[in-house]
C-alpha cells in the first residue's frame, strides 16, 4: 500500500499557518490536524489545576491525563492559554506524549485521501518525510495586528502593542528552546504572507502543493 499524501505546515504564530491550513484541507478533501490546539489542551489543563506550565511534572500529570474535550474549550484561543501552550511545549515528555497521537493521524487520516497538519515541528519531526512542506511567515508587526483583531472579536481587551510583545515572547520561547525548536526544515517553501490577503496567501500555497503533489 502506498503511503498517503501529508502536507506539513508549520511557522510563527498569527503568520497565517492555521488557515491555510485549514484550507488547503478544504480544497483537497484532505483531514487537518491543527496541532497547536494539542499543546493548547494541554497548558488550559495545567492552568486549571492551578499549576505552572513551565513545571515538568505539572505538565507531564497533565498530557498524561488529558481530557480531549479540552480541545473544543471555548477558551483554548485565547492569549493565556497560547502562553501556557508554548511553555507546556518546550517539554521533552509532552512532546513525546503527543508524537504518536499526531503521526497515527497523518499515517490514518479521517476520510482515507490525504492529511494536512500545522504546527512547529511538522516537517522537521513529526512528518519528515511529507510530501509537501510550506513554512509560512509574516512580519511580527503584521502577525501581532492580524492577532490582536482575533483576540478583540473575542472580547480580549489586550492592545496591539501588548500583543506584539507577546508574539515577540512567544517566537523567542518557540525557537529557542532546546526540544524541537520552530525552524525551517531544508526542504520547506518558505510562504511570507506579509504583504499577502488570505486569498492572494491561499492561491499561492495551493500552487506549491499542488505542484508538490504532482512531482
Ligand atoms: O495560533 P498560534 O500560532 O498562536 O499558536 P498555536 O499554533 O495554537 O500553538 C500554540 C503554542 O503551542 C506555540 O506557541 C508552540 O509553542 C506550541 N506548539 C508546538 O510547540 N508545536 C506544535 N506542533 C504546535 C504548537
Amino acid at each position: 500500500m502506498t503511503a498517503l499524501p501529508v502536507i506539513a505546515i508549520d511557522g510563527p504564530a498569527a503568520s497565517g499557518k492555521g488557515t491555510l491550513a485549514r484550507r488547503i484541507a478544504q480544497a483537497l478533501g484532505f483531514a487537518h490536524l491543527d496541532t497547536g490546539r494539542l499543546y493548547r489542551a494541554v497548558g488550559l489543563a495545567v492552568l486549571r489545576r492551578g499549576e505552572d506550565p513551565a513545571d515538568p511534572a505539572a505538565a507531564q500529570r497533565a498530557v498524561e491525563a488529558l481530557d480531549l474535550s479540552l480541545l473544543e474549550d471555548p477558551e483554548l484561543r485565547t492569549d493565556r492559554t497560547g502562553g501556557a501552550a508554548s511553555k507546556v511545549a518546550a517539554i521533552q515528555a509532552v512532546r513525546d506524549a503527543l508524537l504518536d497521537f499526531q503521526r497515527n493521524f497523518a499515517a490514518h487520516p479521517p476520510g482515507g485521501k490525504g492529511a494536512v497538519l500545522d504546527g512547529r515541528d511538522i516537517g522537521t519531526v513529526i512528518c519528515p518525510d511529507a510530501t509537501v512542506k510550506l513554512f509560512v511567515t509574516a512580519a511580527p508587526e503584521i502577525r501581532a495586528r492580524r492577532r490582536h483583531l482575533e483576540l478583540k472579536n473575542q472580547g480580549s481587551a489586550r492592545t496591539e502593542d501588548q500583543v506584539l510583545n507577546d508574539i515577540h515572547t512567544r517566537d523567542a520561547r518557540d525557537s529557542g528552546r532546546t526540544v524541537a525548536p520552530l525552524r525551517q526544515a531544508d526542504d520547506a517553501t518558505l510562504l511570507d504572507t506579509t504583504h499577502l490577503d488570505i486569498e492572494a496567501a491561499v492561491a499561492r500555497a495551493l500552487e506549491i502543493v499542488r505542484a508538490g503533489l504532482r512531482t
